[in-house]
């Protein structure tokens, strides 16, 4: 299997970073993933690392005078707004129109650059971690990222990369979300952003507005297959040499803020058809259709418009849940 990284578009970091600045998602999933690692002996690698968010949780967390981070990232505009969020290179505001994004940059900014002489960031590959780490590793991160390596087909290289440069003790602490991996503890109809009741009446609107519009009958979005397993998942860990020491899995919930523990579903609701709406239709039901751009968007809008409009005050899709991300923390085989 080999497909293109679609974070290494252009826009695609910022994108990423105005959906951090409403959710604070992936510093949440960073956090979670890494709840029972109190204490780090040695170095820090976080591997694909974004605009490094999972990197600012894991430098403040561990601040042992040898954990220092060594952050992982082949897109260069995510590898530049990294430097800029760590107050490594000058910021440019004068193209970010959007005032939250901005006040995002700059409390992160704030919180990052105390700690930015224990973080070097790499743009290189994840796979080739070992021809560039010096020394060896006592913790390796890869927050939402191994999906991506399966895709791309590096994940053998990648797994032996990582063995190379983790010390005896070494852990290696990934997640994934449940669009890819099955969860085994919760059902996905209860928890998939693909059953919530509002984007299901979305995708139904999105039905109706291809038929009329172009004349498509579409088949109703459905939660998409796995790309990989957890069974197998942990067989090709241990044949490569590692132990699984922890498997867990836990919720984002739509509207759920995880810095304050408060619920605001309407915030929930305009999350969902600010992004996922508009990202799920596309990707998963109107691409390869043979619309254009500008077909594709006028289809979504008008769906959009219609879910929005009929949702008024009824909050009918609280208790749902966003997302499901199965934690993985594996140790390095002695032997
Ligand atoms: C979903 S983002 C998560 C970013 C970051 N870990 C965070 O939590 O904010 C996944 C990142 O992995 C990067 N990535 C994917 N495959 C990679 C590879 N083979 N080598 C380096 N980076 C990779 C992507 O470019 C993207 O920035």
């Amino acid at each position: 299997m080999s497909s293109k990284n679609p974070y290494l578009a252009k826009k695609a970091p910022v994108e990423l970073d105005k959906f951090e600045a409403k959710t604070r998602g992936y510093r949440f999933a960073t956090k979670k993933l890494l709840e029972g690692i109190q204490k780090v002996e040695g170095k820090i690698i976080d591997l694909g690392s974004g605009t490094a968010n999972s990197t600012l949780e894991i430098s403040s967390k561990y601040r042992g005078s040898d954990n220092q981070v060594t952050a992982v990232e082949q897109g260069k505009e995510a590898h530049n707004l990294a430097l800029m969020k760590f107050g490594l290179s000058t910021i440019d505001f004068s193209n970010i129109e959007d005032e939250k994004l901005t006040g995002f940059f700059l409390e992160f900014r704030k919180e990052a650059m105390p700690l930015n002489d224990r973080v070097k960031f790499h743009l290189r590959n994840v796979q080739d971690v070992d021809d560039f780490f010096e020394g060896k590793a006592g913790l390796v991160v890869g927050n939402h990222l191994w999906h991506w390596l399966v895709k791309q087909g590096v994940e053998d290289k990648a797994l032996l990369a990582v063995k190379t440069v983790l010390n005896g003790d070494g852990i290696l602490a990934i997640n994934t979300s449940s669009h890819l991996m099955m969860p085994v503890k919760y059902d996905i109809k209860d928890t998939s952003i693909f059953h919530h009741p509002l984007m299901r009446r979305f995708f139904e609107s999105l039905q109706r507005k291809a038929k009329e519009r172009a004349g498509l009958d579409i088949p109703m979005v459905e939660h998409p297959e796995p790309i990989f397993e957890r069974e197998n998942l942990i067989k090709k860990f241990e044949a490569a040499g590692f132990e699984l020491v922890e498997y867990d899995e836990y919720l984002i919930s739509v509207g759920h803020d995880p810095e304050t523990g408060e619920d605001n579903f309407r915030e929930g609701a305009l999350m969902l058809s600010n992004y996922h709406m508009k990202y799920h239709a596309k990707n998963r039901a109107l691409y390869d259709l043979g619309l254009n751009d500008a077909e594709m968007d006028a289809i979504v809008e008008t769906a959009r418009t219609e879910t929005l409009e009929n949702i008024g005050n009824d909050l009918e899709h609280q208790g749902h849940i966003y997302d499901v991300n199965p934690k993985f923390v594996f140790k390095k085989r002695k032997y």
